[in-house]
């Protein structure tokens, strides 16, 4: 068994990352900045948003740090949104989620400028996803396939069976494995006899945020198994999997904290490298 090393492969990324970065800004003479905005005061919030921050600084991509009141209306939050949309020095919007209830998370994801949807969660985003054109992909399913990927686990023609069908991870993954020619199952809430699915999966994705809900029963022998869950038990941060016994059945696991987290944050580096470069070929584009 290997344990799959998410911090270790991210801060190869990250390397990669900050060279890229450096001649990106070369070539076009700009900062690359990301716009973070987190709402309110929920504590994982602030720490994923630290950490995402906090990458920027270490690749030199210029971060600008909006930290709003729980009561700000959806009004004021949208006007942020417009002003950021048009902002040249702005490649990138994040608005970190959940928000409050009284705000409709799908008209503020939406009223992002699609160019500078780093998270992949707009409309056109996800539509270019499911037409298999290129897009901005989602950060948490792009840093699983590439994990899998500079392991050199074989994806096309894998039973990938994938345990949450959230916005964030499951329905995107469902469609990255697809584009890589496995064949995907989604199990859910109101899936029947989960372990007679599980038991089929070649690659086993678990992202449904319940602690201990995949144990080694149902995992096959020789599995590749991707654990995106998050979960405090006792203090401690906890995946959806029981790794001391499953790590006993499958070949690959991912540990928590150490495996799919730090991949997350990774792939937002590079959407917004990417978002950047994209943008700054176009108005060279047009303006030859
Ligand atoms: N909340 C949980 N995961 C994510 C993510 O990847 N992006 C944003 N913006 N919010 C999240």
């Amino acid at each position: 068994m290997q344990i799959i090393d998410g911090k270790l492969i991210s801060e190869t990324i990250r390397m990669e990352l900050k060279t890229a970065a450096g001649i990106a800004k070369g070539r076009y003479g700009k900062d690359i900045g990301l716009a973070v905005i987190l709402v309110g005061e929920n504590q994982a919030s602030k720490v994923y948003v630290k950490n995402k921050i906090s990458a920027c600084q270490q690749l030199g991509i210029v971060s600008r740090f909006y930290q709003l009141s729980e009561m700000i209306s959806q009004v004021e939050l949208i006007s942020l949104i417009d002003k950021l949309n048009v902002d040249d020095a702005i490649s990138g919007i994040l608005v970190q989620l959940p928000l409050p209830k009284h705000i409709l998370e799908a008209s503020v994801i939406d009223r992002i400028s699609p160019d500078k949807d780093v998270d992949g969660f707009t409309l056109v985003q996800a539509g270019r996803l499911l037409k298999g054109e290129q897009s901005l992909l989602p950060c948490t399913p792009k840093g699983i396939i590439e994990l899998l990927d500079r392991y050199n686990i074989e994806i096309s023609g894998a039973n990938v069976v994938i345990l949450g069908r959230s916005n964030i991870v499951g329905k995107p993954l469902f469609h990255l494995f697809l584009q890589r020619n496995a064949t995907v199952t989604i199990c859910h809430t109101k899936t029947r006899n989960i372990s007679d699915i599980t038991l089929t999966a070649d690659i086993l994705v678990s992202a449904v945020g319940r602690a201990h809900f995949v144990n080694a029963r149902m995992v096959k022998d020789g599995a590749v198994v991707i654990d995106v869950g998050i979960n405090h038990e006792n203090g401690k941060l906890i995946g959806d999997v029981e790794f001391d016994t499953v790590k006993e059945k499958c070949a690959y696991i991912t540990p928590v904290p150490g495996g799919v987290g730090p991949m997350t944050i990774a792939m937002l580096m590079s959407n917004t490298i990417e978002a950047y470069r994209r943008r700054h070929e176009n108005e060279c584009n047009l303006n030859s």
